[in-house]
C-alpha cells in the first residue's frame, strides 16, 4: 500500500513571521488531526530550515529542502550538500524542479547526480519530471519524461527507486491555474509506473507518484482519485493554510 503524500514547495516566498504564522494556522486549523495516513511534507527556502526545524518537531509534518548540491563537501561557494540538510532533520529533497532545470540550466546528467548524492546521505530524493507545452503539443510528452527517468539510471539503478519519490510536473500547469485534468495527470502516471515495473514491478508498485501543477483545494480530491496519482507536489496552494489542508485531507 503506498501512503500518500503532501508536499509544499514554497519556492522562493516568505519570511520568518510568514512562515511562523502558516504553520500556526495549519495548526490551528487542525492539520495535526489528520494522522498517519497521510505523510505532509513543507518544503521551505534552504535559510529558513533550521527555524522550520524549531517549529516543527514533534509535529506530524517533515521538512524537506526544494534543492541540494551534488558535492558531499568542498569548495562549492554558495552551494547546500545533502549531509547538511540531513543533518537538519531533513527527509526529503526536491530534485529536477522544473524551474531549476529552465532558470538554472540543470541538464538531466545534473538531476540524476543531485538524486544519486541524495540518496547517498540517506534522503529521500523527490524527482521532478515533465513536460513543456510545446513538447505536449507535439506529442512527445512520454519521450521526455522517459529521457528524464533513463538519465537517472545511467547514474543508478531501479533499487534506488525503493527510497524516493517522483513528481509528475507539467510544466504548463504550474503556477498557471491550468491543471492537468485527472485523466490527463493519470495517463502520464500510468505511464511513468509501467515504465519502471519493466524493470521491477514491485518497486514500481510501491513507488508514490505524486502530481503537480495548480493543485488547489477544490481540484485535490479528483486529482487524488486516480489510481496511479499518490499525492502532490503543491506550489502557490501550500502558501495558504486552508487550501494547504484541504488538499492534504483530499490525500488522506
Ligand atoms: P503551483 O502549485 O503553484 O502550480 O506549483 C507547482 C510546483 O511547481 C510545485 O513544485
Amino acid at each position: 500500500m503506498r501512503k500518500p503524500l503532501v508536499a509544499g514547495n514554497w519556492k522562493m516566498n516568505g519570511l520568518q513571521d510568514t512562515n511562523h504564522h502558516l504553520l500556526e494556522l495549519l495548526k490551528k486549523e487542525g492539520i495535526e488531526n489528520i494522522g498517519e495516513p497521510v505523510e505532509i511534507v513543507v518544503c521551505p527556502p534552504f535559510i529558513y530550515l533550521a527555524y522550520i526545524k524549531h517549529l516543527l518537531e514533534g509535529s506530524n509534518m517533515k521538512w524537506g529542502a526544494q534543492n541540494v548540491s551534488h558535492h558531499s563537501a568542498g569548495a562549492y561557494t554558495g552551494e547546500i550538500s545533502p549531509y547538511m540538510l540531513a543533518d537538519l532533520g531533513c527527509h526529503f529533497v526536491i530534485v529536477g524542479h522544473s524551474e531549476r532545470r529552465t532558470l538554472y540550466g540543470e541538464t538531466n546528467g545534473i538531476v540524476a547526480k543531485k538524486f544519486v548524492a541524495a540518496q547517498q546521505a540517506n534522503l529521500t530524493p523527490i524527482l521532478c519530471v515533465g513536460e513543456s507545452l510545446r513538447e505536449r503539443e507535439e506529442g512527445i510528452t512520454e519521450r521526455i519524461v522517459k529521457e528524464q527517468l533513463d538519465d537517472i539510471f545511467l547514474h543508478t539503478d531501479i533499487h534506488a527507486f525503493n527510497k524516493a519519490v517522483i513528481a509528475y510536473e507539467p510544466i504548463w500547469a504550474i503556477g498557471t491555474g491550468h491543471t492537468a485534468t485527472p485523466d490527463q495527470a493519470q495517463e502520464v502516471h500510468g505511464f511513468i509506473r509501467n515504465y519502471l515495473s519493466e524493470q521491477d514491478p514491485e518497486i514500481a508498485e510501491e513507488l508514490r507518484i505524486l502530481y503537480g501543477g495548480s493543485v488547489k483545494g477544490d481540484n485535490a480530491a479528483e486529482l487524488f482519485a486516480m489510481p496511479d496519482i499518490d499525492g502532490g507536489l503543491v506550489g502557490g496552494a501550500s502558501l495558504e493554510a486552508k487550501d494547504f489542508l484541504t488538499i492534504c485531507q483530499a490525500a488522506s
